[in-house]
């Protein structure tokens, strides 16, 4: 059932003390990856999940973010759009900075990738202080597109990003597995 799929897949996150940095409890998506069972549930829970949204789009985020979400949109049949790191993407950009659990980026999407009226979900590995997914949904919002939803594998509950991606955009997230 549900419960049981969702717990082999928290079972396969590995937790990494002091990484990057100490007091850093780092939720390591490898070993899931790794995890044939754990790879292919991921990604058949979510296209359950989001199967019957009109999705043009998916915008996934550099560079966890691409795994997941290039297997979501093959088997929802959408197109794929880069978030990436700044200074990777060829052509003209938008971009946004933004802070991060443990730093600063700034992330772009090329200029013109989405337009007014396409439905786009967002998607990233992993939600934390929701810094990362500020930043993405300011870019798509600049396109004009419409965003569905924002999906996450893993939620670190007690930073609180969904509340501030409801408070501060009034959109709403889904996280298929949360860690305190
Ligand atoms: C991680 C993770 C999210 C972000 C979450 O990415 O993949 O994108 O941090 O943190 P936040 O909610 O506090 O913004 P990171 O920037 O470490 O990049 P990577 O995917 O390239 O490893
Ligand atoms: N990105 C931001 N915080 C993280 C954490 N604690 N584990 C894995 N990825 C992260």
């Amino acid at each position: 059932n549900f419960q049981n799929r969702i717990q082999y897949l928290k079972d396969s996150v590995a937790a990494v003390k002091d990484f990057p940095q100490e007091g850093i409890l780092f939720r390591d998506i490898t070993t899931l990856l790794e995890d044939p069972r754990a790879l292919k549930d991921t990604i058949d829970l979510l296209y359950e999940v989001y199967k019957d949204e009109k999705i043009d789009y998916i915008a996934a985020a550099d560079a966890r973010g691409f795994i997941f979400g290039c297997a979501l949109a093959y088997k929802i049949g959408c197109g794929l759009v880069l978030v990436r790191k700044k200074g990777k993407l060829p052509r003209e950009t938008i971009s946004q900075d933004y802070d991060l659990e443990y730093g600063k980026n700034t992330l772009e999407i090329c200029k013109g990738s989405l337009k007014k009226g396409d439905n786009v979900l967002l998607l990233d590995d992993l939600l934390a202080t929701g810094g990362t997914a500020g930043a993405m949904i300011k870019l798509v919002e600049k396109s004009g597109a419409n965003i569905v939803s924002f999906a996450f594998i893993i939620e670190l509950f007690d930073l609180g990003g969904a509340k501030h991606i409801k408070d501060t955009f009034g959109i709403d997230s889904f996280s298929l597995i949360s860690f305190p």
